[in-house]
């Protein structure tokens, strides 16, 4: 008997939970990640399920019953963190599969297309920055090249670090993607849409467009007491009234929904109490309804970036590292999913996910929500009650059936 999904989540639950306030930190390429894949393959192997790693550290498994041909049903998510994240983001879509094709065989069901389950690689972007970029090198929406070119924020290469876990880099395009027909993701929700609706499982419509800024403000070092304040040159201060109006200009958005400008990590050098720093590196993450609004948001930021930055005698350089369009997901594909349930409501997300780059690639793709009661995504606050976590399962093996009989 292959263990049932309790058994599975709480395998995983110690992995990689080494966060400062109590959450998980699973770095792609590094030994908790790693070890989620690691337990994966072995869950597959339990299930009989041929397993695939490919060059670009994505791993799947495949059900193939017996005669089963033609385009495959994918489903699966990642198994990477950010920086002391929740345990669902990802994790639930991976184990629920799992769970999923364990219903489907106690049910008797046998699919007439393979379905394969996938865990991707770097889906948080927290090491190498670059957001799905398992997926991403996957259906070749990032080049090789791109990808040698990426370092970790401790200048550690993409393939070196690949390399130090046992992988064989081979990037680009993943072979074993164009035998997949469509691509179904489970994921916690991220937002509170499902619990104010009071349902456990909904559907995704559509990705807002959103992208990463690297702001790189330069200034003058020097000393934090005999320095006067009209003096300096402060990058700091320039860095702090941009993300004044970064989140000024959000909240002036003008669509329902609003817009979301975020400056979640920093560097500053030469980072002393005691000095005036000489340059502060920000990244902007910024997220809207229409790619239009997207660039006009980060458009005014910038401008007002840099009117600071000539008050303040500092510089402001911007960099826009990765821009993900406006993403629809397979309409025909979520009709005839929401038509398995009695209630399935179809919500637009703000989140990213491998579900967008596989649909922009082409790969009719869809999305199912799992409701967390919190509301919480990024933090150890995250969370999705066990039962609706089962009617998640219940709801791909249903989907799954359907697609792949
Ligand atoms: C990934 O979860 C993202 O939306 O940043
Ligand atoms: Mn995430
Ligand atoms: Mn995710
Ligand atoms: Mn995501």
């Amino acid at each position: 008997m292959p263990e049932s999904f309790e058994q599975m989540w709480a395998a995983l639950a110690p992995v990689g939970r080494s966060g400062v306030g109590g959450g998980y930190f699973r770095q792609p390429f590094a030994s908790a990640e790693r070890e989620c894949h690691a337990w994966f393959v072995e869950q597959c192997a339990a299930r009989g399920l041929r397993v695939q790693s490919d060059g670009n550290g994505n791993t799947v498994g495949w059900w193939e019953h017996a005669g089963a041909s033609g385009p495959a049903v994918l489903t699966g998510s990642h198994l990477d963190s950010v920086l002391d994240g929740g345990a669902y983001d990802g994790p639930l879509g991976v184990v629920s599969a799992l769970a999923a094709i364990d219903l489907l065989r106690e049910r008797g069901i046998h699919p007439t297309r393979p379905i394969g389950v996938a865990a991707f690689a770097e889906e948080e972007g927290s090491r190498f920055g670059l957001a799905c970029l398992g997926s991403r090198l996957a259906v070749g929406s990032v080049s090789a090249d791109q990808a040698r070119a990426l370092r970790d924020r401790d200048g550690v290469r993409l393939e070196d670090a690949m390399s130090a876990q046992g992988l064989e880099p081979v990037l680009g395009r993943s072979d074993w993607l164009g035998d997949v027909g469509c691509y179904l993701e489970l994921h916690v929700e991220q937002g509170r849409d499902l619990v104010d609706r009071d349902v456990a499982v909904g559907l995704a419509s559509s990705i807002w467009p959103h992208g990463r800024y690297r702001f790189d403000f330069d200034g003058e070092a020097n000393h934090a007491g005999s320095t006067a304040m009209a003096d300096r040159h402060d990058p700091m201060l320039t860095f702090a009234m941009t993300a004044l109006a970064a989140n000024k200009q959000a909240r002036l958005s003008a669509s329902a929904a609003g817009a979301r400008a975020t400056f979640g990590r920093l560097d500053v050098g030469p980072n002393s109490t005691n000095a005036v720093p000489s340059s502060v590196t920000a990244w902007l993450d910024a997220r809207c309804e229409t790619e239009e609004e997207l660039a006009g948001l980060v458009a005014a930021i910038e401008r007002q970036g840099l009117d600071r930055a000539a008050r303040d005698g500092t510089t402001l350089a911007v960099t826009a590292e990765s821009v993900s369009p406006a993403v629809l997901f397979d309409t025909d594909l979520t009709r005839r999913l929401a038509a398995l349930g009695t209630d399935r409501p179809v919500i637009a997300t703000a989140a990213g996910h491998d579900a967008g780059v596989l649909a922009v690639a082409g790969i009719p793709s869809a999305m199912l929500f799992v409701r967390n009661p919190t509301g919480v995504s990024h933090s150890p606050a995250e969370f999705a009650e066990t039962a609706d976590c089962l009617a998640g399962v219940e709801a791909l093996a249903d989907a799954l059936a359907e697609l792949a009989s």
